[in-house]
C-alpha cells in the first residue's frame, strides 16, 4: 500500500508563471483591482525556508466552468492544476507522519486528559511559519467575558502518579455498566461496501474494552501492548477540546489535507457543524454591535436561523456557479456606508466553498484565493463550513452509462491531488476558522467535527464549549477512534473518501440523467454539481403564462404543492435566501441525491417534470 500520501503546500497548487495562469474573468478582475491597489499577500508573512508569491503574480491554477441548460451536456466547474517548480514544492507524507509517531512513542493521555495539538503536527519547521494575527478587535463581548473553566483545568493535575483526587466530580469507570464496545466495519482490503464489510476477508470486529488502556492487552483489542484509549477514557469526562486521541488523528489529517501556512494553528473537535457555527456566530458576532454575516445570496437554511435569532444582520453576496463572487463582495465592503447602513462594516463571512447548500456550487481555487484576498483587504474573518469537500467529483458527462463509475483514485496522495485547496490552505493571517464534518462522509449520528483556526479563536471556541455541550460524545469518539485510527488509519481513511466521492458521482449522475431526460427544455435549466449532495435547478419564471400577473413566490409555491400533489419533496429555493424580505430575483427548486434509490430518483424527478409542466400548462 502506497504510502506517498503527498501533500504540497500551498505553493505547489498556487504559483506559476505567467502564461500558464488562467483565471475566471472575474477573479482575475478582482486580483487586478487588488493588485492596483498594492494588495500584497502571501510573500508579507513568509519567512524561513518558504518561497513565497508576490502580489497578483498568477497562479498555476486554471478554472474552468460551464453553465448549461438542461438540453446541453457540458461538464460541471473543472479545476486543473498545473507543476511548478520543485524548489516552491513541501510535502507531508503519511510516513512522515507515522516516523513521527514512532520518535514521538506511545501517547499516554489518560482521563480528562488535555491534548497537546502542537506535539501531533508533523511538518518539521512549522514553528518557523509566522503566527496568526490577533482577532481581538472583532471578538464578541460575550466571547471576551468567557473564562476558562475551573474545574476541567484542574484535571492537568490528575496525570501526577501518585494523586488521589478528591477534586473533580468524575465518577469512578467501574461504575460504567460497559465492558466493551464493538463494531463490524469495512476494512477497506477488498471493498468498502456493506457485503463486504460483512465478510470474511473484507470485515473486522473491533472492540475498545473499558481497560485496555491500562492493562495488557486481552483478546478484546487484538493487539499487541497496551492500547492508548479505552472506555475508561473514553466514557468519563473529559477536555471540552476533545480526547487526545482522535484530536492527534484530526490535526494530521488536517495537515495532510490542509498543510495550514502559519505556526499557531490548532484543532478542537466539535458536536458537527450546525453547532460549531452557533458557536462561531457567538464568538464574533455582537447584537449589541449590529454585526452583520455576509454568505451567498443562497445559503444554508439552518446557517440562516442560526443568525437570525442572535440578532445578527445577513447579507447575500451575489453568486454565480462557482459561488460567490469576489469582485460583488469587494463593491459591497468597498462602499459600506456606516451612517446608511446603520451597521458597522462587516468583519465575518460564511461560505460553503465546494457543492454549496442549496445551490451546489463548488468555489474553484481561483475563486478561493479571490475572495480570501478580498477579505484581507477589507479584514473579514471566514468561517469555511466544508461537509462537502471530500465529496469533489469529475465532470458529469451524458453520454457515459450512469451506472459507470468513474475512474477510482488510486492513492491517497492521488485523491489529495485532485482536490482544490482550502481556504486554510493560504490562510497566512489565520483569518479562517474551517469547520469538517464527519456528518456527510461517515456518520451524521457521530455528532462530530473538528474546527482549524489560530490558537487564539480554538482557545475561545474550547472556552464557550466547557460552558455548553463539553465536546463530543465518548461514544461517538471512541467509535470514530476504533474506525479512523485502529482499522483504517489515515490510508484507509482517504481511500473510504475516495470510495464514497465515487458513490456520490454515480448517484449525481443518475439525477442529472434524470434531468436531461424528464425536465422541459428551455425552462428547466442547472450547471451540474461538482461536489457535494444537491442539485439547483432554475424555473426560467418568465416564461410562465402568468408570468408578470403572479410573483415568483406565488409561482414557486405552486409548483412545490403540485410537487407534493404528484409524490415528489423538493426544497424551494426562497428557503435559502440569505435576504428573505428582498424580491425574489429568479425561481429554483433543490434537489439532493444523498438517499433515494437510482428508479426512486428518476422516478421524483419525472415527477418534477410533470408539475413544472402543469403549472407552465404544457
Ligand atoms: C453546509 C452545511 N453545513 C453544516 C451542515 C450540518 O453539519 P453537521 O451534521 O456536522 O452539524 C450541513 C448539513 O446539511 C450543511 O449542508
Amino acid at each position: 500500500m502506497s504510502h506517498r500520501a503527498v501533500t504540497t503546500l500551498l505553493f505547489r497548487r498556487c504559483l506559476s508563471t505567467p502564461a500558464t495562469a488562467l483565471l475566471t474573468s472575474s477573479s482575475a478582475r478582482t486580483s487586478r483591482k487588488l493588485s492596483q491597489r498594492g494588495f500584497a499577500s502571501l510573500q508579507q508573512k513568509s519567512s524561513g525556508s518558504w518561497q513565497t508569491a508576490a502580489a497578483g503574480r498568477p497562479r498555476c491554477f486554471s478554472v474552468t466552468s460551464t453553465s448549461r441548460s438542461s438540453s446541453s451536456a457540458a461538464a460541471a466547474t473543472e479545476v486543473q492544476y498545473e507543476s511548478e517548480p520543485a524548489d516552491r514544492q513541501y510535502s507531508i507524507t503519511i510516513g512522515d507522519i507515522e516516523a513521527r509517531r514512532k520518535r514521538d512513542g506511545r501517547l499516554v493521555a489518560g482521563t480528562a486528559a488535555m491534548a497537546d495539538i502542537d506535539s501531533f503536527k508533523t511538518f518539521p519547521a512549522w514553528r518557523q511559519l509566522p503566527k496568526a494575527r490577533r482577532w481581538d478587535h472583532i471578538l464578541s463581548k460575550e466571547s471576551a467575558a468567557r473564562e476558562p473553566c475551573v474545574l476541567k483545568q484542574a484535571a492537568r493535575h490528575l496525570k501526577k502518579p501518585g494523586l488521589i483526587s478528591l477534586g473533580g466530580g468524575l465518577p469512578s469507570p467501574e461504575h460504567f455498566p460497559i465492558l466493551n464496545m464493538s463494531m463490524r466495519v469495512p476494512t477497506g482490503q477488498t471493498e468498502f461496501t456493506e457485503a463486504a464489510a460483512a465478510s470474511e476477508d473484507g470485515g473486522a470486529t473491533v472492540s475498545m474494552g473499558k481497560y485496555d488502556a491500562s492493562q495488557a492487552l486481552g483478546a478484546t483489542s487484538g493487539g499487541s501492548g497496551p492500547a492508548e484509549y479505552d472506555l475508561s477514557i473514553a466514557l468519563n469526562y473529559g477536555q471540552s477540546k476533545g480526547s487526545a486521541q482522535m484530536l492527534r488523528w484530526v490535526t494530521e489529517h488536517t495537515e495532510l489535507v490542509c498543510h495550514p501556512p502559519y505556526s499557531d494553528w490548532s484543532t478542537c473537535l466539535t458536536v458537527g457543524s450546525t453547532g460549531a457555527l452557533e458557536q462561531a456566530l457567538r464568538i464574533f458576532c455582537d447584537r449589541e454591535r449590529g454585526d452583520t454575516m455576509l454568505t451567498e445570496t443562497y445559503s444554508f437554511s439552518t446557517a440562516l436561523e442560526t443568525a437570525a435569532p442572535l440578532g445578527i444582520k445577513v447579507l447575500g453576496v451575489e453568486m454565480d456557479d462557482q459561488g460567490m463572487l469576489p469582485e460583488s463582495l469587494d463593491d459591497l465592503l468597498s462602499g459600506w456606508d456606516v451612517k446608511a447602513r446603520g451597521s458597522p462594516k462587516p468583519h465575518l463571512l460564511y461560505t460553503v466553498p465546494s457543492g454549496q447548500n442549496p445551490t451546489g456550487a463548488t468555489q474553484g481555487a481561483a475563486r478561493r484565493k479571490a475572495i480570501y484576498d478580498v477579505c484581507s483587504l477589507h479584514d473579514v474573518y471566514i468561517l469555511e463550513d466544508e461537509p462537502y469537500y471530500f465529496i469533489q467529483m469529475p465532470p458529469y458527462q451524458r453520454d457515459r452509462p450512469a451506472t459507470s463509475t468513474p475512474a477510482p483514485a488510486q492513492t491517497s496522495d492521488e485523491f489529495l491531488q485532485s482536490l482544490i485547496p482550502t481556504f486554510v490552505s493560504f490562510d497566512v493571517d489565520g483569518r479562517v476558522m474551517r469547520m469538517d464534518s464527519f456528518s456527510k462522509v461517515l456518520v451524521p449520528g457521530s455528532r462530530m467535527g473538528w474546527l482549524t483556526a489560530s490558537e487564539q479563536i480554538i482557545e475561545r471556541f474550547v472556552r464557550h464549549a466547557e460552558a455548553c455541550n463539553q465536546g463530543p460524545s465518548g461514544f461517538s469518539q471512541a467509535a470514530l477512534y476504533e474506525i479512523v485510527e485502529k482499522t483504517w488509519g489515515h490510508e484507509g481513511y482517504l481511500k473510504w473518501l475516495a470510495h464514497i466521492r465515487e458513490s456520490y458521482t454515480q448517484r449525481r449522475n443518475i439525477l442529472l440523467d434524470a434531468c436531461e431526460d424528464h425536465l422541459p427544455a428551455g425552462i428547466v435549466s442547472w450547471t451540474p454539481p461538482a461536489a457535494g449532495m444537491f442539485h439547483w435547478m432554475k424555473v426560467d419564471h418568465t416564461k410562465h403564462p402568468d408570468h408578470g400577473k403572479r410573483s415568483i413566490l406565488e409561482l414557486e409555491e405552486e409548483i412545490f404543492d403540485l410537487c407534493i400533489e404528484k409524490g415528489v419533496l423538493v426544497a424551494r429555493g426562497s428557503w435559502f435566501a440569505a435576504q428573505p424580505d428582498q424580491p425574489q430575483t429568479g425561481m429554483y427548486f433543490r434537489a439532493t441525491f444523498a438517499a433515494a434509490s437510482a428508479s426512486a430518483m428518476t422516478e421524483a424527478i419525472c415527477r418534477f417534470g410533470e408539475a413544472v409542466r402543469e403549472s407552465y400548462r404544457l
